[in-house]
């Protein structure tokens, strides 16, 4: 029994901000799992490899390796040396990212350093697969959820309030079409596990979400 937390979700649930924060305030180490599948996907534009051909990028996981460490408790993420933790975040690079994910080596590669940051400490990971797959004996798994609308309209205003230029139709859309590959992808796909708490954020805020979960991660102890 692994008395790790669990957090899976779709893309723009608020995963991230939410387990950063519960991992501050119970004292967890935060393992962002997307970030990894972001960094594997920065190398795969950085040599050019073609995300729809299999052998291409099998052979060039074998290329790369990645650890995580903690600076200032914030994780960085280390690619072949190279700390690219502030290249992540770009929707070239997510996209790469959500293609990417299906190919069973990456998976494969990216689970075992998972399983092994949580072998080391008590974490609150986040991601897709984590309750179903990485970490199925976590204590306590959240299924982290809130509706299409609601999720472009705060990656909306996350963008505007930085003064970029974005359509809403154009990020509703790009949403979906994440959702949709997420969910149906064959290996691992995004789903609630079956002893996952189901938390709908649509109308919550942040500080009600942290609150909701803190007291189902306490009911469990
Ligand atoms: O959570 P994120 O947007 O940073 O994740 C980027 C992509 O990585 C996402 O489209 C799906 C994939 N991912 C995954 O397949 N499994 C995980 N545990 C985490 C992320």
């Amino acid at each position: 029994m692994s008395y790790s937390v669990a957090i899976d979700g779709p893309a723009g649930a608020g995963k991230s901000t939410i387990a950063k924060l519960l991992a501050k305030k119970m004292g967890y180490i935060y393992v962002d799992t997307g970030a990894m599948y972001r960094a594997m996907a920065v190398y795969f534009v950085q040599n050019n490899v073609n995300p729809d051909d299999e052998r291409e990028i099998n052979a060039a996981v074998t290329g790369v390796n990645i650890t995580i460490e903690y600076m200032d408790g914030v994780q960085q993420v280390i690619l072949n040396g190279d700390n690219v933790t502030g290249m992540l975040r770009t929707e070239e690079i997510g996209s790469m990212a959500s293609k990417t994910s299906k190919y069973a080596a990456v998976r494969r590669k990216l689970v075992e350093l998972q399983r092994e940051l949580a072998k080391k400490t008590d974490v609150i990971m986040d991601g897709r697969d984590i309750g179903t797959t990485v970490l199925p004996d976590a204590f306590c798994k959240i299924y982290l959820t809130a509706s299409v609308d609601a999720r472009a309209k705060r990656r909306y205003d996350e963008l505007a309030q930085k003064g970029e230029k974005c359509d809403y139709d154009i990020i509703k859309k790009d949403i979906e079409q994440r959702d949709y590959q997420d969910m149906h992808r064959e290996i691992s796909p995004l789903k609630q596990a079956d002893d996952a708490v189901l938390v709908d954020t649509s109308d919550m805020n942040i500080e009600q979400v942290v609150e909701c979960i803190e007291n189902i991660i306490n009911e469990r102890k």
